[in-house]
């Protein structure tokens, strides 16, 4: 594919995402943008989000850019279902169809999603979950913290460990599946693996979009030899700085 990659977060949640993507597709070109000036998109409405979200798909638009990765589950649901109508020549790959597919190989009891305010309310999700899950017993919990703390690189450390263990312990049943639908919270993985049961499986689905979209770009499945540092240009509305430190963690940059 000859035109760039755009992935679209509102702040550095995106990047989870797209250090996926490069892994398995080193040698695309790719524009990350992220909405810094308007973080966090976890409490804005239905028609906020499509506002700031349509003014980023433009801007990639005129960048020649054909597909989009909408590396934002508050993103994904209806929001995304206005953009689309408006953008139909852009192929949109979304956590919510496309970052579940790699649930299939779970069969849980229960299932715990941690997500965004904004995505609980808007239902989508849990609504395509059920479809996959319809006996499981589902239930989904609000993480903001999360999304502020991985603004300001603050990504360890007791505080967080504190807030994660009682998310946890607010479920009503310990979930055997827990569901990242954030993606600003796969920073927290480790802190996530050490505070959960050893009978919990953290799901990312992260990898799932990672390999939907090489069997789109790639279908060969050729094996591509690592660019060091990918080609990534940068789209940022906002504040900068965390956004390079954590990419540059991540060997973005
Ligand atoms: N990372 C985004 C998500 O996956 C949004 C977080 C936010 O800005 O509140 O939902």
């Amino acid at each position: 594919m000859s035109s760039p990659i755009g992935i679209i977060d509102s702040g550095v949640g995106g990047l989870t995402v797209l250090k996926e993507i490069v892994a398995v597709l080193p040698h695309q070109h790719y524009i990350y943008c992220a909405d810094t000036k308007h973080v966090p998109y976890g409490e804005k409405s239905i028609k906020e989000l499509v506002e700031l979200v349509k003014h980023t798909v433009q801007y990639l638009v005129n960048q020649n850019v054909s597909l989009i990765v909408i590396a934002c589950n508050t993103v994904s649901g209806a929001v995304l279902t206005e953009i689309e109508k408006e953008y139909p020549h852009i192929t949109f790959i979304q956590m919510i169809q496309h970052g579940l597919q790699g649930v299939t190989k779970y069969s849980p009891n229960s299932v715990g999603v941690l997500a965004t305010q904004s995505t609980i309310r808007e239902g989508t999700y849990i609504k395509r979950l059920l479809e996959y899950f319809p006996y499981a017993s589902i239930q989904a919990l609000p993480a903001p913290q999360l999304v502020l703390w991985a603004e300001q690189g603050n990504i360890c450390g007791g505080d967080v460990e504190s807030y994660i263990q009682t998310l946890y312990r607010d479920f009503r049943v310990q979930p055997d599946l827990l569901i990242l639908a954030c993606t600003h919270f796969p920073y927290f993985m480790q802190i996530f693996s050490t505070v959960v049961s050893q009978y919990t499986h953290i799901y990312n689905p992260a990898s799932s979009i990672a390999q939907y979209i090489v069997s789109l770009v790639e279908p060969l499945d050729t094996v591509q030899s690592v660019v060091s540092p990918p080609n990534i240009d940068w789209y940022i509305t906002g504040k900068s700085d965390i956004v390079y430190t954590l990419a540059s963690q991540q060997g973005l940059l």
